[in-house]
């Protein structure tokens, strides 16, 4: 893993956009796993005003609530419109959210794995974390060889996401998420993370040992992460010296 630590989230979300830029102009047709939340506001603002071009592209995203329709403000069908797709000249066809509303979800959820094959893979895929360590919504003791399947969240993470809701009673109980084997088959992934309330999962994701109670660890065992961290979030890592470091060092080519 590649570990990045930024004095600020606004620096950190700067050269994750500087890395998507990179991935899109190298490859036009390339394919994108999207994430949602918070933390994904501020880079998707970064990537509109970048102005790239999304013509070709193909995207997947991560995760969608089941039992809303893609039209309710907090879906995350709404969330992707509102904050990037209506802003670029994407090609809606090309785009693919887990559907919510799906009558047979188990077929729903085979047929999204079977686009994501038929693509050609995830070149880049982007997560954020819950603060249970969640990455899409695989909560803890998640398999760490899951598919794209209904999950059903923790009170932990309906409490987390119930800011965004009228009512935290409407939080869903029930989504429908990639697994934790559909994302560690992106050829890239780039993890976001930002504030102390995430320092705890980051640490245990980094650093601790790969355990479903983690689901983020089980990035360790992919080849080619990146992860983006502000000071709030890398407060509890113990070998946050040694990624500054590398960070500094680092050989030109290597550079975003
Ligand atoms: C939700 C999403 C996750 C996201 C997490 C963190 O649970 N399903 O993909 O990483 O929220 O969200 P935030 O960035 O708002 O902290």
């Amino acid at each position: 893993m590649e570990i990045i630590i930024q004095p600020t989230a606004e620096a950190a979300t700067k050269i994750a956009a500087r890395l998507m830029a990179r991935t899109i102009r190298e490859k036009p047709a390339a394919v994108l796993g999207l994430a949602t939340g918070g933390t994904m506001e501020p880079l998707y603002r970064e990537l509109v005003a970048m102005k790239l071009d999304w013509s070709k592209l193909t995207t997947f995203n991560l995760d969608e609530y089941i039992g809303i329709s893609p039209m309710h403000p907090q879906s995350y069908h709404s969330f992707m419109c509102e904050k990037l797709f209506s802003k670029v000249n994407i090609n809606i066809g090309n785009v693919h959210i887990p559907d919510g509303l799906a009558k047979d979800v188990p077929a729903a959820c085979a047929h999204y794995e079977e686009k994501i094959s038929a693509a050609g893979g995830i070149d880049l895929q982007l997560l954020g974390i819950g603060t249970d360590g969640h990455i899409g919504f695989n909560e803890p003791t998640s398999s760490l060889a899951s598919r794209t399947r209904i999950k059903t969240l923790t009170p932990q993470t309906r409490k987390d996401n119930a800011r965004y809701f009228e009512r935290a009673g409407e939080v869903p109980f029930h989504v429908i998420t990639m697994g934790i084997g559909t994302i560690l088959e992106s050829r890239h992934c780039a993890l976001l993370a930002f504030g102390k309330n995430k320092a705890r999962a980051m640490a245990e994701a980094v650093e601790g040992p790969i355990t479903s109670m983690n689901p983020a660890s089980a990035l360790q065992l992919h080849p080619k992460v990146t992860v983006f961290l502000d000071e709030e979030a890398a407060v509890e890592l113990k070998m946050k010296d040694y990624y500054r470091w590398v960070f500094e060092q680092k050989p030109d080519w290597q550079k975003v």
